[in-house]
């Protein structure tokens, strides 16, 4: 069993269909190693991760600093829980707040958990500060959202295949469209005094990478502001240098109330989440109130520092920005029967297939890992293309020449 190196990707394959659930759809690659923007697959073949595990591996796999601050600590200290303190929370803290700059920070684990302390601690704000009547409370989300799996959440998305049969959804939300703030102002003007919150990604990730129009978010900020309603960013794709700037909404120069992070937040080494506010906000959810075992633990305080120091130490929102540039010229500038249009910012890129009977976007994947380099679609036609930051000119370079030679493959 422990050597890997005997045994073949279908074994891993039929494996996983026998006794793990069937709720994913996965390329047929097994990686077993990875290094970088490099992952390596049990026969060893090599390719470039071009969707970094949806953008939590920014900082590359198994980036030595991270996994060695993992390492130090859990043969210290690993999980407490918060019924003690421990020695490595309040430094972790300290440095999270005082990066992005907000009062205090809640710690989670998963980008799912991140989103359901924003919208608790909303609602709590909302009755007990704006004093909205507790059965009243509307949080305003867009179409098209992702923002995680559970009961809540999916109340919220558009998609039928997040939502659907799963009983009965959680009331209090109002859905409005994505880089619509004429939408936006319709809906404050009529229900602005029970509204506590907007939440909204700074660009749509798994919707496709849709990124809305320039000022869309400086907009819709002074529109929440005008209503006394939060602005919530949901920045656990596009944060930590992906979009080119630190946060995606670094690019409106906009700050939001209450800011989500995660994925990218350890590096991809292990979940850490947190919800990041002004005491204002934070200060509203009392001890008892709202919690997590793992959360804030002493690996993911660990973590989580060396995986932001890592992100300035080498400079990869500087990087996303400048490779994330090229990548659309040189895509731009290839013709293919195949592609409708290449969007994105920094390196969270897309590109929208134009689907022909029999091949698909699913097809172009297949024929890409082929040729060595991995992406998935998400909903259908889209692909998404966001490798590691740390990725090299070079590497990047090589690396869309395999693409295009995949799409060769169409003509
Ligand atoms: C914007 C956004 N929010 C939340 C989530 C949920 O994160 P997790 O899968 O860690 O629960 C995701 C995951 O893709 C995401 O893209």
């Amino acid at each position: 069993m422990s050597n890997n190196a005997k045994r073949t990707s279908q074994e891993f394959i039929e494996l996983e269909a026998k006794y793990g659930a069937h709720n994913y759809h996965p390329l047929p690659v097994v990686i077993d190693r990875g290094e970088g923007p490099l992952v390596w697959d049990v026969e060893g073949k090599q390719y470039y991760d071009f969707l970094s595990a949806y953008s939590a591996v920014n900082q590359g796999h198994c980036h030595p600093k991270i996994v060695n601050a993992l390492i130090e600590q859990a043969k210290k200290l690993t999980l407490t829980s918060r019924a003690f303190y421990n020695s490595t929370l309040g430094d972790y803290e300290k440095f999270i707040t005082e990066y992005f700059g907000y009062d205090k920070v809640l710690p989670m684990n998963t980008g799912a958990e991140g989103d359901e302390t924003a919208l608790k601690l909303a609602r709590r704000w909302g009755v007990v500060k704006k004093g909205i009547p507790n059965d009243d409370v509307k949080i305003i989300c867009c179409e098209g959202n992702f923002h995680g799996r559970t009961i809540t959440i999916v109340t919220m998305s558009s998609d039928p295949d997040s939502y659907a049969n799963f009983g009965p959804l959680t009331p209090g939300f109002i859905r409005i469209p994505y880089n619509d703030t004429e939408a936006l102002a319709k809906v404050l003007e009529e229900h602005g005094k029970t509204t506590a919150a907007f939440l909204v990604e700074p660009i749509q990730g798994e919707a496709g990478v849709f990124v809305p129009d320039e000022g869309y978010l400086k907009k819709s900020y002074e529109l929440c502001k005008k209503h006394n309603v939060l602005f919530i960013a949901d920045e656990v794709q596009t944060g930590i240098a992906r979009t080119g700037k630190l946060l995606a909404c670094d690019h409106e120069g906009v700050r939001p109330d209450i800011l989500i992070l995660g994925k990218a937040l350890s590096g991809g080494v292990i979940p850490v989440s947190c919800c990041l506010a002004d005491d204002d906000i934070m200060l509203t959810i009392k001890p008892g109130e709202h919690g997590s075992t793992f959360g804030g633990f002493p690996l993911a305080g660990k973590v989580a520092v060396a995986a932001l120091e890592v992100v300035k130490e080498e400079k990869l929102a500087e990087r996303a920005e400048y490779l994330g540039k090229i990548f659309r010229d040189e895509m731009n500038a290839f013709h293919s029967p195949m592609i409708e249009l290449v969007r994105g910012k920094g390196l969270l890129n897309a590109v929208v297939i134009r689907n022909q009977p029999g091949k698909t976007a699913w097809d172009v994947c297949v024929e890409m890992k082929e040729c060595g380099v991995l992406a998935k679609p998400t909903h259908g036609n889209i692909i998404r293309f966001a490798p590691p930051l740390v990725i090299t000119e070079a590497q990047l370079r090589d690396a869309i020449g395999l693409i295009k030679k995949a799409f060769k493959k169409f003509e």
